[in-house]
């Protein structure tokens, strides 16, 4: 016993930094998504779908002005589709899967504010399609000019919760 105390002990100092990596990568029950969308888009109900199965909580808005709702946010018109999300400040442009969410407010990297799967690629969460498509989700810097690739998705990709 007197051997196995301060193993006990050290046990109960690495614990809490395991809990909190845990917090920060799977954890999504308090990780809230408000969705603006066109009334009447029934892909982005499915996508609001994909997130939930993923453990968000996510709030649908009918935004007629969902244009200028995107150009408030510094969302390139190249990068714009359906739907616009806001998820801990940043911004969730179209059918980003919930994959690259998390890895966003994980890494929560350098100047990106906003993150865009640009158009409506077929295979997308909320996009479910027999003919799937390659696409990307870019990164989309804070001045909302520059932009890079976040993450390349392969057409046939599984994006449902495991
Ligand atoms: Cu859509
Ligand atoms: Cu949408």
């Amino acid at each position: 016993m007197n051997r196995l105390l301060p193993f006990l002990m050290g046990l109960f100092l690495v614990l809490p930094a395991w809990a909190d990596d845990t917090v920060a990568g799977e954890t999504v029950d308090a990780t809230h998504v408000v969705m603006h969308k066109n009334p009447g888009c029934g892909c982005c109900d499915s996508w609001a779908e994909h997130l939930r199965s993923h453990g968000f909580t996510v709030e649908s808005i009918d935004d007629p002005e969902i244009v200028a709702f995107k150009e408030k946010n510094n969302i390139p018109g190249p990068l714009m589709s359906c739907h616009t999300a806001v998820v801990e400040g940043y911004i969730i442009e179209g059918h980003v899967p919930a994959s690259d969410i998390l890895r966003l407010l994980k890494e929560k990297p350098e100047n990106v504010t906003a993150i865009a799967v640009p158009g409506m690629p077929l295979g997308s969460p909320g996009m479910e399609h027999p003919r799937p498509q390659d696409f990307n989700t870019i990164a989309v810097l804070a001045d909302g000019a520059a932009y890079t690739i976040f993450e390349s998705h392969k057409a046939g990709e599984d994006f449902s919760a495991q």
